[in-house]
Order: C-alpha cells, then sequence, then structure tokens
C-alpha cells in the first residue's frame, strides 16, 4: 500500500513536471531564448567535430539569440576530458551540459554522487520511452529516474580495412584469430602495415582488446567479466592476451606517437591492413571524403554488438537553463539525431529514423542492432564503473611495451577486486 502511494506520488510528480516541461517546449523556442549554452565534449576529430557542428547549426537556427559555447577538450574516448570535467564539477562550475557516456560511467560518476537532475519529466513530455529501446533507457535510469538524453547508439568492435589493399592482396576480412594472422602474414609479405594501431592516448589498446576478449570468451562469458561471473584468472582471458600480443607484433611501428585518427589514415592511403577502432572512423573517413574502405566484426565477434552510447545530462547548478533544455530537446528528437548520426558514423538512439540519409556502413549496423546479441564497451564507460574502466585500460597500456601475459591477467584481476565485484 505504502509502495503504491509512493509510487501514485511520484507519477504525479512527473505528470506535472511534464506539463511545465511540454509548455516550456512549446514557448521557449526561437527568439524567446537567449543568453549562452556551454557545451562540453571531446568532439575535436574530423567526423565527430562535424556531427557536433551540424547539431550547433540546426539549433542555432531554431534559437538565435543564444550564444553557443563549444568547449572541447581533445582526446578520444574522453581520455584528457573527464579530467577537466570532473575538476569543474567539484569546483562548482558545471557546463550547461555535458558528453557522458551511458550506463556506468553516467550513473556510477555523476548520478550517484548527486551532481545530475533528473531527465524523467522531459523524457515523458517527449514521448521518448515510446521510441528509444528499453534496455537503452534501463542504463540511463537510476532509482527510477532517467538522467541523461542519448544522442547515438556507436559500435565498437569493427574491423576496418581499405578494399582496394584487401582485393589487390586477394584478401576477405578475417573472421578468425588464425584467418587474421593469415591475412596479417600476406600483407606484411607485400609491405603493407599488417595491424593499424594508433594507442598515444592510451585508451585505443584496450579498445582493441575488449574485442579479442568478447571475440575468444563469446559473449555471456564477456559479460560476466563486469558482473564477477566469468573468472578474470581463468585460461580464456590468458589466451586472449596472447592472441593480442601476437596481434601486436604486425603492428606498425610509429604506433605510440600516433592517435586514433593519425593511425586511420594508414587505412586511408592504403599503407595499412586492418584497424580496430569504433564506427567513429566512418564519420572520420566520411570527413576525408573517403569512400572506399571496408569493415567487418573483428575476430570471433559476427552477431555480436559492442556498444556504447553518448549522452548528455543536465547537472545541477548549469546556469542557462532555458537553453540547455532547449538543447536536450533538440538532441532526443528525430531532426537532431538525423542530423547528428550521419556524419558521426553512429545511428540513432531512437528507433524512428529514416534509413535514407544514412551511409552503407550505417544502413548494416541499423540491421546489426536490430539483430545482434548486445555487450556493453568496457573503454567507453558502458561495462565498469570509471575507476574500473581506468585499470582496465592502464593494464592494457602497460600490455602493449611489456607483453607480460602473467602479470597482466593478475593485474586485470586486481582491478575487478578494486572495483569491489571480484574477490
Ligand atoms: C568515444 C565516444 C565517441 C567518439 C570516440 C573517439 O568514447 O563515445 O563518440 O568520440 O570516443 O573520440
Amino acid at each position: 500500500m505504502k509502495i503504491r502511494g509512493a509510487r501514485v506520488l511520484v507519477l504525479a510528480g512527473i505528470a506535472i513536471a511534464a506539463l511545465a516541461l511540454g509548455s516550456f517546449a512549446a514557448g521557449a523556442s526561437g527568439a524567446t531564448v537567449s543568453g549562452k549554452l556551454e557545451i562540453f565534449s571531446w568532439w575535436t576529430a574530423g567526423g565527430e567535430a562535424d556531427a557536433l557542428q551540424a547539431l550547433f547549426n540546426v539549433y542555432q537556427k531554431q534559437y538565435p539569440n543564444v550564444k553557443i559555447i563549444n568547449a572541447t577538450v581533445a582526446g578520444g574516448a574522453g581520455t584528457n576530458a573527464k579530467a577537466v570535467l570532473k575538476t569543474r564539477m567539484l569546483g562548482g562550475d558545471p557546463p550547461d551540459s555535458f558528453q557522458v557516456h551511458a550506463g556506468h560511467e553516467l550513473i556510477d560518476t555523476w548520478v550517484k554522487a548527486g551532481k545530475m537532475e533528473s531527465l524523467t519529466s522531459l523524457f515523458v513530455s517527449q514521448g521518448w520511452p515510446k521510441v528509444m529501446p528499453h534496455g537503452l533507457i534501463d542504463i540511463l535510469s537510476y532509482q527510477g529516474q532517467i538522467w541523461s538524453v542519448p544522442v547515438d547508439i556507436h559500435r565498437a568492435n569493427l574491423l576496418w580495412y581499405n578494399k582496394k589493399v584487401f582485393a589487390d592482396a586477394g584478401l576477405t576480412p578475417p573472421t578468425t584469430f588464425e584467418a587474421f594472422f593469415k591475412d596479417a602474414n600476406a600483407l606484411k609479405a607485400k609491405g603493407i602495415s599488417p595491424f593499424v594501431l594508433g594507442d598515444k592516448e592510451g585508451w585505443e589498446a584496450g579498445h582493441a582488446f575488449e574485442t579479442v576478449l568478447i571475440g575468444t570468451l563469446g559473449p555471456a562469458s564477456y559479460r560476466g567479466l563486469w558482473t564477477g561471473h566469468t573468472s578474470w584468472m581463468g585460461p580464456k582471458v590468458a589466451q586472449a592476451l596472447g592472441t593480442f600480443k601476437r596481434m601486436l607484433s604486425y603492428a606498425n611501428s610509429d604506433h605510440a606517437a600516433l592517435t586514433w585518427d593519425e593511425a586511420a589514415q594508414y587505412i586511408q592511403s592504403g599503407k595499412g591492413g586492418m584497424q580496430i577502432m569504433g564506427d567513429w572512423e566512418a564519420g572520420w573517413f566520411t570527413s576525408k571524403s573517403f569512400t572506399d574502405y571496408g569493415w567487418a566484426p573483428p575476430p570471433g565477434n559476427q552477431g555480436i554488438y559492442d556498444t556504447l552510447s553518448d549522452s548528455f545530462g543536465l547537472p545541477k547548478g548549469a546556469k542557462d537553463r532555458a537553453a540547455v533544455m532547449a538543447w536536450l530537446t533538440l538532441l532526443g528528437s528525430r531532426t537532431g539525431q538525423q542530423t547528428f548520426n550521419p556524419p558521426k558514423g553512429s545511428i540513432c538512439a531512437r528507433t524512428d529514423c529514416s534509413a535514407t540519409a544514412f551511409s552503407p556502413y550505417q544502413q548494416w549496423a541499423m540491421h546489426q542492432w536490430a539483430t545482434n546479441t548486445i555487450v556493453p564497451s568496457v573503454i567507453h564507460g558502458a561495462a565498469a564503473s570509471e575507476g574500473w574502466s581506468t585499470e582496465y585500460k592502464d593494464a592494457i597500456a602497460l600490455f602493449v611495451t611489456s607483453g607480460d601475459v602473467a602479470a597482466t591477467q593478475k593485474s586485470l584481476q586486481k582491478a575487478c577486486v578494486d572495483a569491489g565485484v571480484c574477490k
């Protein structure tokens, strides 16, 4: 009875807030909103910066009196941005809205710390629960409230290649690790750098390795690594590390000096064979007007969608409230998502976008998203808390130079213990 009453109260609260927001959304368009809007992200590379700008352009048309401040901190996967954001948030100087990965990164880092405002009423007033997947809404939720607006769905587990390079060498994308090494040898014999890597920022090897874990353990056991159901000390994790070590022996010698997008030039120029990277790489290729790229799931990843979603929330103390509510409303709308995702390389978080404006890669991804087994990405904040994913990232970055399987496996286990998930 008690619970019921509480629920009714919550629902009534949501309905009232929804009415208030509904009238905001209807009445606040155009010239009535002014001031500034500071948006914080790490989108500075080709494709991602274009997608953000495309959204700003639409916003600016709708709200011509708002001055947009594009607060970006360069560094893929938020390597540098997250630290800057933390300093600002803890120092009481939040941006109006910031990029944050759906899942643990949002909930563990910001929501549980009481730093965010609930956006449930915005979701209800805009009808988003009906046009966004339940699984996605679930990972944006905590204690019955929804905490951020997802703007995309990205796929992390992809192997990119240059179609001409593969055709000239008579190769097809490898579906097994053995086939990967066969292709790698054939590429090497032709003077092409087989395994393209740019791990200057410290996260990229961890990104590639999560796909090796998936390809070695399969989706259920991979998921179990993050819930305590799969042991980090088991033989399959050792096997994955061994495979990755072998892959690294085929990497370009300048890998430590390149970022992910600088490394992508190896694919574009035909000097490189295969790069494992998320589908923001498709956005980067598009920004370079390069269309002759191919893609495939990395070895053992067929039928599995390693997922992450970029979202934006409303930090407590955001200064420009009307402008930021208008921003969040645009982000979740069909117009917003159909503007942002084509240049970004991702697909809509909404289920009702029209496929026609999207590239062949993205149309393939839409089909995969609807039919694959979904697993969460660790490097991109979905699978584990920020502390855990940072320890994981650092262990794999060290592994690139040490090649020490046993020590790395112990570090990965320790990260799980530190997170309170393993004993
Ligand atoms: C991811 C982010 C993507 C893309 C990528 C490279 O963490 O979710 O949107 O920006 O980093 O910077």
